[in-house]
């Protein structure tokens, strides 16, 4: 007759089994770690990726690790947006410099044709202003600008991965100031531009690719590689050497025309 109950014996190796099972699971859920972070990580490594421009072990659009959540990224870069030294800095002794260099590049745009006196214009990520203030200087007056911290009247409150816009607002949307490096999730980042760009309207960033931005970035460009997948409803016009304030990159894209509905 069988015993009644396991033996000692089968019991012990049932718990090894049990424990070996559990890790085995421990190790699963480790290895497929459902942090938002990671999977964005990984997303972006699976996908936008070409390994052999990289030369950095393969992504060529990182995100730095080390944000613990979307607040402790916008406390960061409140945390520089904030700074009164540099605040100050920005609205005096920078003030025309910058809008100076802003403003060239701005007519040079216009002289090819990528920009209007009549745009309605928005500039992301604008801080104080001074990319707004250039863009009225060359005659474009409907601008505006977005930033985390308003500052009225050239700039309102908003934030980037979330625009406060309807669908089809701008002509013409630009960063200049080392913003898309901020970008916590590019792909919202390029996503809101797309979503507010009219049909046909033109995206100018500047962005650094042969080197390393700030500290507070939250991502790393090795290439305009990723820039170009991201950029899902529109064509890569130019990309360009530029020297603007640390940033050594042009690229420009226009929103494509709206499809005709065949049928
Ligand atoms: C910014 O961070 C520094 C340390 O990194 C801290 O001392 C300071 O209080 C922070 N400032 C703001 C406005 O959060
Ligand atoms: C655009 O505005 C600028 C500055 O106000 C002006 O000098 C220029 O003539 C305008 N261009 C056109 C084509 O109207
Ligand atoms: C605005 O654009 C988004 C993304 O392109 C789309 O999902 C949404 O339906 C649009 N909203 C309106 C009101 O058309």
């Amino acid at each position: 007759t069988p015993p009644p109950f396991p033996s000692y014996r089968s019991f012990l190796n049932l718990s090894f089994l049990s424990l070996f099972l559990s890790l085995f699971f421990l190790a699963f859920l480790a290895s497929h770690s459902y942090s938002p972070l990671l999977r964005l990580r990984t997303a972006l490594q699976t996908h936008t990726i070409p390994p052999s421009r990289a030369g950095n072990g393969g992504a060529s659009l990182r995100i730095r690790p080390g944000y613990s959540s979307y607040n402790a990224y916008i406390e960061r870069q409140l945390n520089k947006t904030l700074n009164p030294k540099l605040r100050k800095i920005w609205t005096t002794r920078d003030w025309d410099r910058k809008i100076r260099v802003f403003a060239r590049f701005f007519q040079s745009l216009k002289q090819r044709n990528l920009i209007f006196n009549y745009s309605k214009a928005l500039s992301i990520g604008a801080r104080v202003g001074q990319e707004v203030a250039a863009m009225k200087l060359v005659g474009v007056s409907d601008s505006v600008g977005i930033d985390l911290v308003p500052c009225p009247p050239l700039v309102m409150k908003g934030d980037f991965h979330a625009q406060p816009f309807e669908n089809q607002t701008f002509d013409f949307e630009f960063e200049f100031s080392n913003v898309f490096d901020h970008a916590l999730y590019p792909w919202k980042f390029v996503g809101e531009i797309e979503r507010t760009l009219k049909h046909g309207g033109v995206c100018v960033l500047h962005v650094a690719v042969l080197r390393r931005a700030d500290k507070y970035s939250a991502n790393d460009l090795y290439s305009v590689q990723p820039l170009v997948e991201l950029f899902k409803e529109s064509e890569l016009l130019e990309v360009s050497k530029v020297d603007a304030f640390g940033l050594d990159t042009e690229v420009v894209f226009r929103k494509k025309k709206k499809k005709i509905e065949n049928s």
